[in-house]
């Protein structure tokens, strides 16, 4: 008899493609730091200069890195319960939210205390509609799976829309943060700009490796046959949920 309690390990490469997207993750943030480390000075909260280098920092550890790997989660823990899972899955997101913010201040702060306008590139528009589609996102998704009372049939409507957006954010994030490393080149050294000087090489290949984060991802959770196969408690629980719910009797139709 087939062992429901016990789903077979993902095959055709998923082990290695997780740890090529943490590789490339980790790799990201390590390029960055040098980045901000070795040409951009540091970073400071109190220095109106180094507090800029804060926001760069924070959106690609929050908005790109934890976002991503908050959805990885249903993915990577395929044996613990559903509900450990969520909760894991909404923490990560609950930590990527408040270090993007972190971020986010830092950059107002910055244009604040330098009497900078604010709000008028294409960079800007694209990350505050990130930021704020991805707060929304957070909260629907706290309301529709983790509060008790909420249907099965009204979550099941919106669980695709949910997935929908989450890759859909994490892809915006990545676009916004490639659109960010352009202009902050072009504050930086506009001069110089055409002639590939060392800076520029490493914050192109910043780029090119947040592209690679993102394909990676987005390649592990589109392939269906690494969805995470419900338990066979799990099975049992949400016809019974289902049955509370919507008054069915689980032997019904569906
Ligand atoms: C998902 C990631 C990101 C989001 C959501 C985001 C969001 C924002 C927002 C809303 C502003 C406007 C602040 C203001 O007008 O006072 C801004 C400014 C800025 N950001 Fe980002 N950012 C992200 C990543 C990055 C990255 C990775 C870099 C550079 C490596 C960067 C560089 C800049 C620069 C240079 C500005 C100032 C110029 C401007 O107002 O457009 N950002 N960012």
């Amino acid at each position: 008899m087939e062992d429901l309690a016990a789903p077979a390990p993902p095959s055709g490469g998923f082990t290695y493609l997780v740890a090529t997207s943490q590789a490339l993750g980790l790799a990201v943030i390590l390029v960055l730091g040098a980045w901000i480390g070795v040409y951009r000075g540091g970073i400071a909260w109190e220095s109106s200069e180094l507090q800029f280098n804060i926001h760069p920092l924070c959106m690609i550890v929050g908005m790109v890195f934890l976002q991503g790997d908050a959805l990885l989660v249903y993915r990577i823990f395929r044996n613990e319960s559903k509900r450990s899972t969520k909760i894991l899955h909404g923490l990560l997101h609950a930590l990527a939210l408040v270090i993007a913010l972190v971020g986010l201040i830092a950059v107002f702060e910055n244009h604040k205390k330098k009497n900078a306008p604010n709000m008028y590139s294409l960079h800007s528009w694209c990350g505050i509609a990130a930021f704020s589609f991805y707060l929304l996102q957070w909260l629907l998704g706290l309301v529709f799976f983790l509060c008790p009372g909420v249907s099965f049939s009204v979550r099941s409507r919106y669980k695709p829309q949910h997935v929908f957006f989450g890759v859909f954010l994490l892809i915006l994030s990545i676009t916004t943060s490639l659109l960010g490393i352009v202009e902050l080149l072009l504050f930086k050294i506009r001069q110089v700009y055409s002639s590939l000087v060392p800076e520029e090489v490493l914050a192109n290949i910043l780029g090119l490796l947040l592209v690679a984060f993102g394909a990676a991802l987005a390649y592990i959770l589109t392939r269906d046959e690494w969805r995470r196969p419900p338990l066979a408690e799990e099975l049992a629980l949400s016809m019974d949920f289902k049955t509370l719910t919507e008054g069915e009797s689980p032997a019904g139709p569906h």
